[in-house]
């Protein structure tokens, strides 16, 4: 059964498939033995690949077009009554010669994936396959390296120190996108009576990741004008699409299946417009590359990867984790947005402006923010590899996992827990606030745990901070200007379109 939230705007809506149905699954699977995980029983990992070429077929049709993401898992836990199973992961034969993965799929075996002396995270960015380096200039960019490969640690300092910094610029700078993309917004609405969230945000975080990256210099200014998301986009595409479905009539799954599942597309389809990113940062980001070779970095391999960083880390997750916000606060109704203009307001005027210090003193802005990350994570796979042979445990079993295989962590299952979150797969707003901070620990979003803080010997996300107080501020500006406001949304496997349909101006302040 699909649950349904009930708020004012929209009467019943059914939240994405991951359901209450999910947490019935996840804790039938797990009974309520001793969690005491130094005397779990050793098990084997139950699952199976099926038959070489065919097992990987029949499983990603079945992951795409039969059951759908969620019920792929969910199928698989109930069989074999176990959160640790081995399946098959897309896109399988020919584009990965090997898809077979060991699955986690709770909160208390995912976090293997976090422990970079246990595990490798060579090639896995994408998963059981890699796009061609000939997407990004020939090299391997930092994603794609592993903690011990030296070039890891001096990429990802390079990345560390320089988001670091700019820390004091992000706040004026994103305010002023914000400003920006709100005025687009109301111009939308005046003439059309709804407004594209979606296309306004992807371009505010193209603009203010470009900024940012080049010394405040407006990308429309420069040789990319406003053709910047459009562009990462195509490049996007053509390196992910054997991980994606259009979700289009049942009549085509077959076709779309083996037009973008069959052989990787050539770089070379989105070479010019990958070479005008790169001529744009490379002219425009001096400062920063000067940071890179001062640090000992060649300077184009840096701007490779900062246009990586940029168009694929940052556009790519703040584009989509936008959405993904303004969803789950507009189904969240009126109430909530009293609740939150209300803190908002308080606190801007207490404090005088718009400060890092009066984010802070936002408990309800926090949570929300981190409930967010929690329920809808935006990069939902993770994959590493065993580095040894090694044990896994979930909470009821432990499972032996040989060097050199396959670790593969399904978000959605480990942070919508049952046995860690209550009421797991409801949004609950003030869940993080006051002692619920103590559960921080499980919000897993930026490939490490919220209460841990990237470094160059681990692969947690350097914009972990940043994307929190980005959010944290499109919540802020939001709730100045607005009261409340009315929305409606598709979801689709890339996460919700959100169209705004309406929108209060605030009456106090
Ligand atoms: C909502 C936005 C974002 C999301 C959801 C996100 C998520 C992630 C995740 C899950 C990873 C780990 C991938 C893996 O190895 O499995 C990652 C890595 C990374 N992210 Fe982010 N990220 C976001 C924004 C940013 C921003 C703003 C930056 C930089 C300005 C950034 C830079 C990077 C880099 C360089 C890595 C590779 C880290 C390493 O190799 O150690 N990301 N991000």
């Amino acid at each position: 059964m699909v649950p349904l939230i009930r708020n004012k705007t929209h009467n019943l809506i059914p939240t994405p498939p991951t359901t209450s149905f999910l947490s019935r699954i996840l804790s039938s699977a797990m009974s309520s033995s001793s969690s005491n995980s130094d005397h779990l029983p050793l098990k084997p990992i139950p699952g199976s690949y099926g038959f070489p070429f065919f097992g990987p077929i029949i499983d990603r049709h079945n992951y795409f077009y039969h059951e759908g993401r969620d019920n792929f898992f969910a199928a698989r836990v109930r069989r074999h009554n176990s959160t640790v199973i081995r399946t098959n992961m897309p896109p399988g034969p020919f584009i990965a010669s090997d898809p077979r993965v060991v699955a986690l799929l709770d909160g208390a075996s995912f976090p293997i994936l976090f422990d970079n002396q246990k595990v490798q995270k060579l090639d896995v960015l994408d998963g059981t396959f890699m796009p061609s380096t000939k997407f990004t200039g020939g090299f391997r960019v930092c994603a794609y390296l592993d903690t011990a490969e030296p070039n890891h640690e001096l990429i990802k300092g390079f990345f560390l120190q320089a988001l670091a910094r700019r820390k004091d610029a992000v706040l004026p700078l994103f305010r002023n996108c914000l400003g920006e993309s709100f005025a687009e917004i109301e111009e939308q609405m005046s003439k059309n009576k709804k407004a594209d969230f979606n296309g306004v945000f992807s371009q505010a975080s193209f603009n203010f990741i470009f900024r940012l990256f080049c010394d405040n210099k407006d990308p429309s200014q420069t040789n990319l004008a406003s053709k910047g998301p459009k562009l990462v986009d195509t490049w996007l595409l053509f390196q992910l699409a054997p991980l994606a479905t259009l979700g289009l009539p049942k009549i085509f799954n077959y076709i779309e299946d083996f037009l973008i599942r069959t052989l990787p597309f050539p770089a070379c389809i989105t070479k010019s417009g990958y070479n005008s990113l790169y001529d744009a940062f490379k002219t425009h980001a001096t400062a920063l590359l000067d940071e890179a070779q001062k640090l000992g970095l060649d300077r184009d391999e840096a701007c490779h990867n900062v246009v990586f960083t940029a168009g694929f880390n940052a556009y790519g997750g703040l584009k989509n984790q936008f959405p993904v916000l303004l969803k789950w606060v507009g189904l969240a109704g009126e109430k909530l947005h009293e609740e939150l203009a209300r803190e908002v307001r308080r606190v801007v005027n207490a404090e005088g402006g718009v400060t890092l210090n009066a984010l802070e003193k936002m408990p309800l802005v926090k949570s929300v923010v981190y409930e967010m990350l929690r329920i809808e994570p935006a990069v939902p796979y993770q994959y590493a590899r065993a580095r040894e042979d090694l044990v896994v445990r979930s909470h009821d079993a432990s499972f032996e996992v040989k060097k050199g295989e396959m670790l593969f962590g399904y978000q959605p299952f480990a942070t919508k827990d049952p046995r860690i979150f209550e009421d797991a797969e409801v949004f609950v707003a003030r869940r993080f606030v006051g002692e619920g901070e103590k559960l921080l620990k499980h919000v897993l979003w930026s490939n490490g745990k919220e209460t841990e803080e990237p470094s160059v010997s681990n692969k947690q996300c350097p914009g972990k901070n940043l994307v929190v107080l980005l959010c944290r501020l499109l919540l802020v500006e939001l709730f100045l200007r607005y009261d409340t406001f009315e929305f409606e949304f598709k979801q689709s496997g890339f996460g919700p379109s959100v169209t705004i349909t309406s929108l209060t101006k605030a009456s106090t302040f």
